[in-house]
Protein backbone atom coordinates (compact mmCIF):
# COMPACT_ATOMS: atom_id res chain seq x y z
CA UNK A 1 0.00 0.00 0.00
CA UNK A 2 1.70 3.32 -0.83
CA UNK A 3 1.82 6.28 1.46
CA UNK A 4 0.55 9.37 0.89
CA UNK A 5 0.75 12.95 2.21
CA UNK A 6 -0.19 16.54 1.80
CA UNK A 7 0.37 20.08 2.59
CA UNK A 8 0.72 23.20 1.53
CA UNK A 9 3.46 25.90 2.48
CA UNK A 10 3.55 29.19 1.69
CA UNK A 11 6.38 31.21 -0.58
CA UNK A 12 8.53 33.74 1.79
CA UNK A 13 10.22 37.05 0.46
CA UNK A 14 13.14 38.22 2.40
CA UNK A 15 13.95 41.41 3.06
CA UNK A 16 17.41 40.99 4.06
CA UNK A 17 18.29 38.88 0.96
CA UNK A 18 20.42 35.68 1.00
CA UNK A 19 22.84 35.70 -2.16
CA UNK A 20 25.92 33.91 -1.97
CA UNK A 21 26.62 30.41 -0.40
CA UNK A 22 29.33 27.74 0.07
CA UNK A 23 29.25 24.18 0.02
CA UNK A 24 25.79 22.85 0.50
CA UNK A 25 23.39 25.70 0.10
CA UNK A 26 25.20 27.26 3.26
CA UNK A 27 24.51 30.78 3.25
CA UNK A 28 27.01 32.92 3.60
CA UNK A 29 24.71 36.20 5.13
CA UNK A 30 22.33 35.80 7.47
CA UNK A 31 18.22 36.68 6.19
CA UNK A 32 15.20 37.79 7.39
CA UNK A 33 11.97 37.02 5.60
CA UNK A 34 8.31 37.44 5.73
CA UNK A 35 6.36 34.40 5.45
CA UNK A 36 3.20 34.80 2.74
CA UNK A 37 -0.32 33.56 2.36
CA UNK A 38 -2.24 33.21 -0.67
CA UNK A 39 1.14 32.90 -2.84
CA UNK A 40 1.67 28.77 -1.82
CA UNK A 41 2.49 25.61 -3.53
CA UNK A 42 0.26 22.75 -2.86
CA UNK A 43 1.87 19.30 -2.95
CA UNK A 44 0.46 15.57 -2.98
CA UNK A 45 3.65 13.03 -2.56
CA UNK A 46 2.77 9.05 -2.95
CA UNK A 47 5.16 6.58 -2.08
CA UNK A 48 5.35 3.15 -2.71
CA UNK A 49 8.86 2.00 -0.27
CA UNK A 50 9.23 -1.43 -1.92
CA UNK A 51 9.86 0.09 -5.40
CA UNK A 52 10.78 -0.74 -7.75
CA UNK A 53 12.71 3.04 -7.73
CA UNK A 54 11.00 5.31 -9.70
CA UNK A 55 10.29 9.40 -9.65
CA UNK A 56 7.38 11.11 -11.26
CA UNK A 57 6.81 14.60 -11.47
CA UNK A 58 3.33 16.12 -12.11
CA UNK A 59 2.54 19.87 -11.92
CA UNK A 60 -0.96 20.45 -12.31
CA UNK A 61 -1.61 17.00 -12.82
CA UNK A 62 -0.09 16.68 -16.13
CA UNK A 63 4.27 15.16 -15.91
CA UNK A 64 6.67 17.87 -15.61
CA UNK A 65 9.99 16.35 -16.55
CA UNK A 66 11.76 19.38 -16.23
CA UNK A 67 11.59 19.74 -12.24
CA UNK A 68 12.64 16.65 -12.35
CA UNK A 69 16.68 17.02 -12.26
CA UNK A 70 16.33 19.62 -9.43
CA UNK A 71 14.32 16.93 -7.29
CA UNK A 72 16.78 14.12 -8.10
CA UNK A 73 19.75 16.05 -7.14
CA UNK A 74 17.72 16.95 -4.14
CA UNK A 75 17.25 13.52 -3.27
CA UNK A 76 20.32 12.53 -3.79
CA UNK A 77 21.13 15.00 -1.14
CA UNK A 78 19.05 13.85 1.50
CA UNK A 79 18.88 9.98 1.01
CA UNK A 80 21.04 9.80 4.53
CA UNK A 81 17.59 11.61 6.44
CA UNK A 82 15.78 8.85 3.97
CA UNK A 83 17.32 5.87 3.30
CA UNK A 84 13.47 4.68 1.87
CA UNK A 85 13.70 7.00 -0.79
CA UNK A 86 16.87 5.05 -2.81
CA UNK A 87 14.40 2.25 -3.70
CA UNK A 88 11.19 3.76 -3.56
CA UNK A 89 9.03 4.87 -6.15
CA UNK A 90 7.70 8.67 -5.80
CA UNK A 91 4.86 10.18 -7.60
CA UNK A 92 4.83 14.24 -6.68
CA UNK A 93 1.47 16.37 -7.48
CA UNK A 94 2.08 19.96 -6.91
CA UNK A 95 0.34 23.29 -7.98
CA UNK A 96 1.49 26.65 -7.19
CA UNK A 97 -1.53 29.78 -6.94
CA UNK A 98 1.04 31.87 -8.37
CA UNK A 99 3.13 31.77 -11.84
CA UNK A 100 6.58 29.87 -11.47
CA UNK A 101 9.77 30.91 -12.17
CA UNK A 102 8.63 34.23 -12.17
CA UNK A 103 10.87 35.70 -9.74
CA UNK A 104 8.16 34.64 -7.05
CA UNK A 105 10.01 32.55 -4.53
CA UNK A 106 8.30 28.91 -6.19
CA UNK A 107 11.01 27.19 -5.08
CA UNK A 108 10.68 28.47 -1.66
CA UNK A 109 7.18 26.64 -1.33
CA UNK A 110 7.76 23.92 -3.77
CA UNK A 111 10.85 22.67 -1.58
CA UNK A 112 9.40 23.41 2.02
CA UNK A 113 5.87 22.01 0.66
CA UNK A 114 8.36 18.78 -0.66
CA UNK A 115 10.48 18.24 2.74
CA UNK A 116 6.96 18.66 4.89
CA UNK A 117 5.79 15.75 2.57
CA UNK A 118 8.64 13.57 2.99
CA UNK A 119 9.13 14.25 6.58
CA UNK A 120 4.84 13.07 6.83
CA UNK A 121 6.12 9.87 5.07
CA UNK A 122 8.82 9.25 7.24
CA UNK A 123 6.78 9.54 10.39
CA UNK A 124 4.46 7.34 8.89
CA UNK A 125 6.99 4.69 8.41
CA UNK A 126 8.47 5.34 12.12
CA UNK A 127 5.17 5.67 13.87
CA UNK A 128 6.49 8.97 14.81
CA UNK A 129 3.53 11.78 15.48
CA UNK A 130 5.23 14.85 17.51
CA UNK A 131 5.72 18.36 15.56
CA UNK A 132 7.85 19.86 18.20
CA UNK A 133 10.43 22.90 17.59
CA UNK A 134 12.98 20.18 16.87
CA UNK A 135 10.71 18.76 14.33
CA UNK A 136 10.32 22.48 12.29
CA UNK A 137 13.93 22.54 12.35
CA UNK A 138 14.56 19.70 11.09
CA UNK A 139 12.11 20.10 8.39
CA UNK A 140 13.68 23.53 7.29
CA UNK A 141 17.42 21.87 7.29
CA UNK A 142 15.68 19.83 4.66
CA UNK A 143 14.15 22.52 3.31
CA UNK A 144 17.58 24.37 2.89
CA UNK A 145 19.08 21.12 1.41
CA UNK A 146 16.61 22.19 -1.91
CA UNK A 147 16.56 25.30 -1.48
CA UNK A 148 18.09 27.87 0.54
CA UNK A 149 14.96 30.46 0.82
CA UNK A 150 13.15 27.81 0.93
CA UNK A 151 14.23 26.91 4.63
CA UNK A 152 12.61 30.11 5.86
CA UNK A 153 9.14 29.23 4.59
CA UNK A 154 8.26 27.08 7.37
CA UNK A 155 7.42 29.54 9.81
CA UNK A 156 4.35 31.52 10.50
CA UNK A 157 4.88 35.36 10.24
CA UNK A 158 8.39 35.84 9.93
CA UNK A 159 12.12 33.91 9.59
CA UNK A 160 15.39 34.30 10.25
CA UNK A 161 18.11 31.50 8.48
CA UNK A 162 21.74 31.99 8.86
CA UNK A 163 23.86 33.04 12.29
CA UNK A 164 23.42 36.34 13.40
CA UNK A 165 24.92 37.70 16.75
CA UNK A 166 22.83 38.50 19.52
CA UNK A 167 20.27 35.87 18.07
CA UNK A 168 19.71 32.69 20.31
CA UNK A 169 19.50 29.72 18.16
CA UNK A 170 20.55 31.51 14.76
CA UNK A 171 21.98 29.07 12.41
CA UNK A 172 23.21 28.52 9.24
CA UNK A 173 21.60 24.70 8.57
CA UNK A 174 18.16 26.30 9.24
CA UNK A 175 15.45 29.20 9.75
CA UNK A 176 14.29 30.04 12.90
CA UNK A 177 10.84 31.62 13.77
CA UNK A 178 11.36 35.48 14.21
CA UNK A 179 7.56 36.48 15.00
CA UNK A 180 7.70 36.71 19.06
CA UNK A 181 10.33 39.89 19.34
CA UNK A 182 8.01 41.57 16.15
CA UNK A 183 6.05 44.62 16.77
CA UNK A 184 2.06 43.11 16.41
CA UNK A 185 1.71 46.28 13.88
CA UNK A 186 4.06 44.67 10.99
CA UNK A 187 2.05 41.46 11.34
CA UNK A 188 -0.64 43.51 9.66
CA UNK A 189 1.38 43.94 6.36
CA UNK A 190 -0.23 43.37 3.17
CA UNK A 191 2.41 42.23 0.06
CA UNK A 192 0.47 43.22 -3.19
CA UNK A 193 3.04 41.64 -5.95
CA UNK A 194 2.89 43.64 -9.14
CA UNK A 195 3.62 41.36 -12.19
CA UNK A 196 5.78 42.82 -14.69
CA UNK A 197 6.92 39.31 -16.37
CA UNK A 198 5.41 36.23 -15.37
CA UNK A 199 8.05 34.14 -17.55
CA UNK A 200 11.08 32.10 -16.63
CA UNK A 201 13.81 34.34 -15.24
CA UNK A 202 16.98 34.33 -18.07
CA UNK A 203 19.16 33.77 -14.92
CA UNK A 204 18.71 31.57 -11.98
CA UNK A 205 19.21 32.33 -8.36
CA UNK A 206 21.48 29.06 -8.74
CA UNK A 207 23.91 31.01 -11.27
CA UNK A 208 23.56 34.26 -8.98
CA UNK A 209 24.44 32.86 -5.91
CA UNK A 210 27.44 30.90 -7.57
CA UNK A 211 28.57 34.43 -9.54
CA UNK A 212 29.12 35.94 -6.27
CA UNK A 213 32.11 33.73 -5.20
CA UNK A 214 34.01 35.68 -8.03
CA UNK A 215 32.55 39.11 -7.10
CA UNK A 216 34.33 42.05 -6.18
CA UNK A 217 32.15 43.37 -3.93
CA UNK A 218 31.23 40.26 -2.08
CA UNK A 219 33.03 40.85 1.15
CA UNK A 220 31.51 44.20 1.56
CA UNK A 221 27.70 42.69 0.34
CA UNK A 222 28.14 40.05 3.59
CA UNK A 223 29.34 42.54 5.84
CA UNK A 224 26.56 44.95 4.86
CA UNK A 225 23.76 42.32 4.54
CA UNK A 226 24.91 41.65 8.62
CA UNK A 227 24.72 45.32 9.50
CA UNK A 228 21.42 46.18 7.99
CA UNK A 229 19.74 42.93 9.41
CA UNK A 230 20.99 44.24 12.77
CA UNK A 231 19.30 47.39 12.09
CA UNK A 232 16.14 45.91 10.61
CA UNK A 233 15.83 43.81 14.03
CA UNK A 234 15.54 46.96 16.37
CA UNK A 235 13.16 48.73 13.35
CA UNK A 236 11.19 45.34 13.50
CA UNK A 237 11.01 45.29 17.45
CA UNK A 238 9.78 48.57 17.44
CA UNK A 239 6.52 50.28 15.12
CA UNK A 240 7.88 53.96 15.93
CA UNK A 241 10.78 53.12 13.75
CA UNK A 242 8.82 52.22 10.42
CA UNK A 243 10.80 54.70 8.57
CA UNK A 244 13.91 53.27 9.08
CA UNK A 245 12.11 49.57 8.10
CA UNK A 246 11.67 51.38 4.96
CA UNK A 247 14.67 52.62 4.06
CA UNK A 248 16.54 49.20 4.98
CA UNK A 249 14.25 47.02 2.90
CA UNK A 250 14.37 49.26 -0.18
CA UNK A 251 18.17 49.33 0.07
CA UNK A 252 18.77 45.52 0.18
CA UNK A 253 16.60 45.08 -2.93
CA UNK A 254 18.85 47.61 -4.77
CA UNK A 255 21.50 46.16 -3.14
CA UNK A 256 20.69 42.40 -4.67
CA UNK A 257 19.58 44.02 -8.28
CA UNK A 258 23.40 46.39 -8.18
CA UNK A 259 25.52 43.37 -7.34
CA UNK A 260 23.86 41.36 -10.39
CA UNK A 261 25.05 44.40 -12.26
CA UNK A 262 28.21 44.66 -10.95
CA UNK A 263 29.70 41.21 -11.01
CA UNK A 264 32.20 39.78 -13.57
CA UNK A 265 29.68 38.23 -15.67
CA UNK A 266 26.50 41.45 -15.36
CA UNK A 267 23.18 40.48 -16.04
CA UNK A 268 20.06 42.41 -15.60
CA UNK A 269 16.75 40.94 -14.02
CA UNK A 270 15.16 44.28 -13.64
CA UNK A 271 12.95 45.51 -16.77
CA UNK A 272 12.01 49.17 -17.74
CA UNK A 273 8.41 48.69 -15.92
CA UNK A 274 9.92 48.00 -12.43
CA UNK A 275 12.26 50.99 -12.35
CA UNK A 276 9.53 53.31 -13.41
CA UNK A 277 6.95 51.39 -10.57
CA UNK A 278 10.51 52.14 -8.27
CA UNK A 279 10.18 55.85 -9.20
CA UNK A 280 6.06 56.01 -8.75
CA UNK A 281 6.98 54.52 -5.07
CA UNK A 282 9.23 56.96 -4.24
CA UNK A 283 6.67 60.15 -5.20
CA UNK A 284 3.35 58.53 -3.94
CA UNK A 285 4.80 57.85 -0.50
CA UNK A 286 6.31 61.46 -0.50
CA UNK A 287 3.40 63.06 -1.48
CA UNK A 288 0.64 61.26 0.67
CA UNK A 289 2.96 60.58 3.24
CA UNK A 290 1.43 56.84 3.00
CA UNK A 291 4.31 54.13 4.40
CA UNK A 292 4.34 51.92 1.60
CA UNK A 293 7.92 50.36 0.22
CA UNK A 294 9.02 48.08 -2.15
CA UNK A 295 11.22 45.31 -2.27
CA UNK A 296 12.55 43.25 -5.24
CA UNK A 297 13.37 38.95 -5.82
CA UNK A 298 15.58 38.00 -7.63
CA UNK A 299 13.25 39.26 -11.10
CA UNK A 300 11.81 42.20 -12.12
CA UNK A 301 8.48 41.94 -10.25
CA UNK A 302 7.92 44.27 -7.37
CA UNK A 303 6.32 43.21 -3.36
CA UNK A 304 4.38 46.45 -2.02
CA UNK A 305 4.59 46.45 1.49
CA UNK A 306 2.32 48.21 3.63
CA UNK A 307 0.57 48.27 6.69
CA UNK A 308 -3.39 47.23 6.15
CA UNK A 309 -4.82 50.03 7.69
CA UNK A 310 -3.72 51.68 4.14
CA UNK A 311 -5.10 49.22 1.68
CA UNK A 312 -8.04 51.04 0.19
CA UNK A 313 -6.07 54.18 -0.93
CA UNK A 314 -2.80 51.53 -1.57
CA UNK A 315 -5.72 49.80 -4.33
CA UNK A 316 -6.94 52.80 -5.71
CA UNK A 317 -3.12 54.05 -6.50
CA UNK A 318 -2.57 50.38 -7.97
CA UNK A 319 -4.98 50.26 -10.08
CA UNK A 320 -4.70 53.87 -11.85
CA UNK A 321 -0.69 54.45 -11.63
CA UNK A 322 0.82 50.68 -11.45
CA UNK A 323 -1.51 48.37 -13.33
CA UNK A 324 -0.12 50.03 -16.19
CA UNK A 325 3.24 48.80 -15.71
CA UNK A 326 2.14 45.56 -14.95
CA UNK A 327 2.02 42.10 -17.41
CA UNK A 328 -1.59 42.11 -18.52
CA UNK A 329 -2.19 44.06 -15.69
CA UNK A 330 -1.57 41.71 -12.87
CA UNK A 331 -1.02 41.72 -9.73
CA UNK A 332 -1.92 39.01 -6.85
CA UNK A 333 -3.06 40.17 -3.19
CA UNK A 334 -1.16 39.00 -0.44
CA UNK A 335 -0.20 39.10 3.35
CA UNK A 336 1.59 37.95 6.34
CA UNK A 337 0.85 34.35 6.72
CA UNK A 338 0.51 32.23 8.74
CA UNK A 339 2.71 28.73 7.29
CA UNK A 340 2.07 25.62 6.10
CA UNK A 341 -0.68 23.38 6.70
CA UNK A 342 -1.31 20.01 6.91
CA UNK A 343 -4.03 19.13 4.20
CA UNK A 344 -4.12 15.20 4.82
O1 LIG B 1 16.69 30.00 -2.47
P1 LIG B 1 17.27 30.45 -3.75
O2 LIG B 1 18.50 29.70 -4.11
O3 LIG B 1 16.25 30.47 -4.85
O4 LIG B 1 17.76 31.98 -3.56
C1 LIG B 1 16.88 33.01 -3.22
C2 LIG B 1 17.54 34.30 -3.39
C3 LIG B 1 16.63 35.52 -3.21
O5 LIG B 1 15.28 35.20 -3.41
C4 LIG B 1 17.03 36.58 -4.22
C5 LIG B 1 16.82 36.15 -1.84
C6 LIG B 1 16.21 35.43 -0.67
O6 LIG B 1 16.78 35.52 0.42
O7 LIG B 1 15.12 34.81 -0.81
Amino acid sequence: MPYTASWRSPSNIALIKYWGKQELQLPRNPSLSFTLSSCHTNMKLTVAIEGPASLTVLYEGLPKSSFETKIKSFFSRIDTYFPWLKHASVTIDSNNTFPHGAGIASSASAMSALALCLQDIDDQLQNHTTKNAGWWSHVSEIARLGSGSACRSLFPTAALWGITDGVEASSDHFAIPWQGQLDPFYTTFEDTILIVRDDEKPVSSSVGHQLMELHPYAGARYATAKENLFQLITALKNAALLDYFISICESEALHLHALMLSGPNPFVLLEPPTISIIKEVWRFRKESGIPVCFTLDAGPNVHLLYPKQYKESIMDWIKTALVPFCAAGKFIEDHIGSGPEKIS
